[in-house]
């Protein structure tokens, strides 16, 4: 029996390694984060990010292990993220988890990090554990710098793209916005801090496809119109009005979001719900979501930011589950950019 994995997460900019035990509990999750090496040009890059993986990928190896008190021989399996994902970063991974996997014999994992996202309000630590009760079928509104998407989760592995956007993630509307504010890179955190006290009705932004009569959304005519309206005005103007700016913006955004999954909650009657993803640290969408779900009793789950942001843990337990249930991935798994057929329904491709 498959008790315990060490999981491999390097899809994107994040290197992360845990070590994850029968029925979610996370003995540690260990990251780097590359912020840093990536601000200087104002969004990831590639090669360095992949650089930066295989410098970081066994030290970090090292410390999950040790941070969680085992020995390699208490380890049952390896698993990795292989899509989707940025090709350069995903390999590191990969190509650590197989040669760990030949060296010590240890069945192998590829996962969708996606998967990971939908998993991660599941997992449990001695600080955080989901409501007992709470269980699939759940809707899951996975929200990060590269995914904005509603799935049906029916149960773990049958999972349906309801919808999502149609350009640019919600992440990424925060993250141009904050750039053109001047605010660095990564910026949704900033935009999320200038916020407070702002005035989210000083100005009127577009809230893409609200009113379609489906789960989809729209972020770039929101951000077409914060950089046009940022571009009308002047360094002082800026300045002085930022709060009211970030915080008009951040509502745009998160009144998208909570329609979409209102109407999620509407049309399939399931009352489960769970955020995940980069995006859902931000305080006004947990603030909003949180209202939302008292006075619509949906069951809602957000996890603590260590399992919102792109961790290993969230991988470890979908892949451990993986394992559990007989599936292996041979020596030869490579790595995808995108998902694959058949990893969702309803997905396009
Ligand atoms: O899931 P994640 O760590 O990485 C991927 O994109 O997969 O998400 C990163 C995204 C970035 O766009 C970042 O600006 C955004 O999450 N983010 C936030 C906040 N914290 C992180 N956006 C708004 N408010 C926040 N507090
Ligand atoms: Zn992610």
């Amino acid at each position: 029996m498959i008790q315990t994995v060490l999981a491999i997460e390097t899809s994107c900019d994040d290197t992360s390694v845990a070590v994850v035990a029968d029925g979610g509990w996370v003995r540690s999750v260990v990251s780097a984060n590359q912020d840093l090496a990536h601000s200087p040009f104002g969004g990831i890059v590639p090669e360095i990010a992949g650089r930066n993986h295989s410098v970081n990928t066994l030290p970090l190896v090292d410390q999950a292990l040790k941070s969680a008190n085992h020995v390699w021989d208490q380890i049952d399996g390896i698993v990795v993220t292989n899509r989707p994902g940025l090709i350069g970063s995903l390999i590191v991974g990969l190509v650590t988890a197989k040669s760990l996997a030949q060296v010590r014999g240890l069945p192998l994992i590829g996962v969708n990090h996606l998967e990971g996202h939908i998993m991660a309000p599941l997992l449990k630590d001695p600080n955080y554990q989901p409501p007992n009760d709470f269980d699939f079928p759940f809707l899951a509104l996975v929200v990060s710098g590269g995914h904005t998407t509603i799935y049906l989760a029916s149960s773990f592995g049958k999972y349906e793209v309801l919808g999502g956007t149609r350009d640019d993630a919600a992440g990424e509307a925060f993250d141009k916005f904050a750039k053109a504010l001047g605010l660095g890179w990564p910026g949704g955190v900033k935009v999320d801090q200038l916020s407070k006290g702002g005035n989210s009705k000083a100005f009127d932004f577009p809230r893409g496809m609200i009113k379609e009569d489906n789960f989809d959304m729209s972020f770039s005519g929101l951000k077409a119109s914060g950089m046009r309206l940022i571009g009308s005005l002047n360094a002082a103007e800026v300045a002085e009005k930022m709060s009211d700016l970030c915080a008009s913006y951040q509502e745009a955004i998160v009144e998208v979001l909570l329609a979409k999954l209102e109407k999620a909650v509407q049309k399939t009657g399931i009352r489960h719900a769970v955020i995940t993803g980069g995006v859902s640290a931000n305080s006004r969408l947990r603030e909003r979501a949180e209202q939302w779900s008292v006075q619509k009793k949906v069951q809602l789950v957000v996890p603590p930011l260590r399992y919102c942001t792109d961790n290993a843990a969230m991988v470890g337990f979908a892949g451990l589950l993986r394992l559990q249930n007989g599936e292996r991935s041979e020596l030869s798994l490579g790595p995808a950019p995108s998902s694959l057929a058949g990893d969702f329904q309803g997905m396009d491709l």
